[in-house]
């Protein structure tokens, strides 16, 4: 068997390009030294690429502190995240560089330089702090995906002012908890944004987030972009352009310490609440820059477009902070890849000449089922890399990739990541590793990652375990805003001073990773992550729901759906309450969080403890055979959900 499964692997590996090779930014000599040099002295190897990389204005005076789970990285060290994203480039001639192409979903563009970047840039810290936002202040910011949503990151980055980005999917409720966890002092938001044609009410979802709660909120400045009507409390709300207006261009930036917090994100986790992941100023700069040089061999000559939205992990690293870092061009795009036809990727690749794309598997397998027509009417010979993340890739839509949008030409990087490594940890390099269909690869320079069994053992090639990074890492999280607790249970509280990571992984005859999927209760639906908990304490929050249990099944296109079995109170298990009970949970959370599938029962497979055996669930949504039962506290239920499968 494993005999197959090599010479499977072998057939489908693509060594680098040789023609790619000859200009990338790593050649495999200059990869093997950065391998030998973090081997051999760990720290001196972060040390040294630090002082290299960044713009201290007070060098640091030691490399790292590391008390397990807590890290603090180049220590005395002080600079400025917008000074490594913006003042640095104005020196040179990328001041008329573009740094940001951005288009609106109706076809509205704005290019702007670095220096008008940082002009605006400039104008919205003295903004923020002429309303009395000083370092260390939280800042949220929900907003569509428009040219200010990257001017307001930099700015807080400016001042020193986490910023806790919310995705513009989420609902009011989802605004309000991470508004209140992080006692945010002012609200970023716009009247609407555009998807599909539609405009997204986002000042209005503020508004209810703020009714129902977030004392901490001084203000709400209101960013006008589709100009639908919005409601206005003159105490409170501000557009952006009144208080930008009169604000100087001119704004000296304060050097922060390397620790300083850069940001909060929240991310889903196995319970109700999002965990604000916090992440610091210096290591987080350092890795999110040299991974953008390595990984997407970033040149001043590319247009690179990552097709997240800044509301994830993937769109603060990988459109604002390591691009701007290595003073490329970024591009930003508001709307739906399907508007307003199912081309629109490609036409914005075509016109804009596109030559690094980044997306996710999802996107991927949507493009696929499009059809090839839609690629195949642009013309893509700008394109020279192409990359994914968020999930794994399914080798065919990795062929498809490769074939239908690099020509067979470009280079493929699979990048595994998440929001607490801040920056890429297992990927190809593009000049060096050669790649497989479905495999992320490689653990990238200074990164120690591995695949371990329940006792933290290493397994060997082939078998399947826990994946987890054994060193600690620049740009690693520093916290769970204010749960030191559940930084510490969640992380490294399953082995020693290890970083676990909740995924399963195993490592090929090569040695080369493969992600297998989370091994917790996370859901990961079109690469955005979800937690099975916070969606079933939507559903009880339901006046008709009893019990809820959710967990994720197969799905061609999304990776995974949400598959819920409720039961209920009071009400009739039909179709209206089936409906009523997914607007519930967009209205709670979001839309992504929309169950794909709702079940009635008149009772969950329990343990004799009372636990839900969800094990149970998942084999019975996916249509599989249902595993070992003999915990099971009452096993006529099995028989009754299983009939309701036959139906
Ligand atoms: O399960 C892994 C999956 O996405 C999770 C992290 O989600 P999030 O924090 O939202 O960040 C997504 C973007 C970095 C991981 O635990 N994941 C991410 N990238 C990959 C992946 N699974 C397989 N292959 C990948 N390349």
């Amino acid at each position: 068997m494993a005999d197959i499964e090599t010479t499977l692997i072998e057939e489908r590996s693509f060594d680098p390009n040789e023609a790619f090779a000859k200009d990338a930014n790593l050649s495999p000599g200059e990869y093997t030294e950065l391998i030998s040099a973090a081997d051999q002295d760990y720290e001196n190897f972060w040390a040294d690429l630090a002082r290299k990389e960044l713009q201290w204005t007070t060098d640091f005076e030691h490399t790292l502190e590391w008390s397990p789970p807590f890290s603090k990285w180049f220590v005395g060290g002080k600079l400025n995240m917008s000074v490594q994203c913006l003042d640095q480039h104005l020196k040179s001639w990328r001041r008329n560089k573009a740094a940001i192409i951005w288009e609106g979903e109706p076809g509205d563009q704005v290019t702007l330089t670095y220096a008008q970047l940082h002009a605006e840039v400039c104008k919205f810290s003295n903004a923020m702090e002429s309303l009395g936002i000083q370092a260390g202040d939280r800042v949220a910011l929900y907003m569509p995906m428009i040219p200010e949503l990257a001017i307001a990151v930099l700015a807080c980055a400016r001042i020193g002012a986490p910023h806790s980005v919310i995705f513009g999917g989420f609902a009011p409720k989802a605004i309000r908890d991470r508004v209140e966890d992080a006692q945010c002092k002012l609200i970023i938001t716009a009247d609407g944004g555009w998807r599909r044609g539609e405009v997204l009410a986002l000042k209005a979802n503020v508004d209810e987030a703020l009714d129902s709660g977030c004392p901490s909120v001084e203000h709400v400045v209101v960013v006008e972009r589709t100009e639908n009507p919005v409601r206005w409390r003159e105490d409170r709300d501000i557009w952006w352009h009144e208080l930008v207006d009169q604000q100087s261009t001119r704004h000296d930036p304060k050097a922060f310490d390397s620790e300083h917090p850069l940001f909060i994100l929240y991310t889903s986790g196995t319970t109700g609440l999002p965990k604000g992941v916090v992440h610091a100023t210096a290591g987080y700069a350092l890795w999110t820059k040299l991974t953008s040089k390595w990984v997407f061999d970033l040149k001043d000559e590319d247009t690179y477009w990552c097709t997240a939205d800044i509301g994830w992990i993937t769109g603060h690293s990988y459109i604002i902070y390591g691009p701007l870092q290595n003073g490329a061009t970024t591009m930003m795009y508001e709307g739906a890849p399907n508007y307003p036809a199912e081309d629109r990727y490609w036409d914005i690749c075509e016109r804009h000449g596109v030559s690094i794309f980044y997306t996710a598997p999802t996107a991927i397998r949507a493009f696929m089922k499009w059809g090839d027509a839609h690629p195949m009417s642009h013309d893509l010979s700008s394109i020279r890399l192409l990359g994914t993340v968020g999930e794994p890739i399914n080798p065919e839509a990795w062929m498809w990739y490769r074939t239908v949008i690099g020509k067979d030409r470009c280079p493929i990087v699979d990048t595994w990541w998440q929001t607490e490594t801040g920056g890429m940890m297992i990927a190809p390099i593009p000049g060096v590793t050669t790649t497989v269909p479905g495999s992320a690869t490689a653990p990238l320079p200074g990164i120690d990652a591995a695949v371990v069994d329940a006792d933290g053992m290493e397994v060997e090639n082939g078998k399947g375990g826990f994946l987890v990074i054994r060193k600690p890492w620049p740009s690693m999280l520093r916290n769970v805003w204010g749960d030191p607790e559940r930084f510490q249970s969640t992380y490294y509280g399953k082995y020693e001073g290890v970083y676990f990571a909740g995924d399963g992984a195993r490592r090929d005859e090569k040695g080369n990773f493969w992600i297998m999927g989370r091994i917790d209760d996370v859901i990961n639906v079109s690469g955005h992550r979800l937690g099975t908990m916070e969606i079933e304490s939507a559903l009880v929050s339901h006046p008709n729901i009893c019990e809820a249990a959710v967990v994720a099944r197969p799905d061609d296109l999304k990776g995974q759906a949400i598959v819920a079995f409720v039961t209920l109170i009071s009400g009739d298990a039909d179709s209206k309450m089936k409906e009523e009970l997914q607007t519930h949970v967009a209205n709670e959370i979001g839309a992504i969080a929309k169950p794909a599938e709702i079940r009635f029962t008149d009772a969950l497979p329990k343990t004799r403890s009372g636990k839900i055996m969800r094990r149970l669930l998942t084999d019975i949504a996916a249509g599989r055979e249902v595993g070992d039962t003999t915990t099971l506290e009452d096993a006529s239920i099995l028989r009754r959900l299983k009939s309701d499968d036959d139906e």
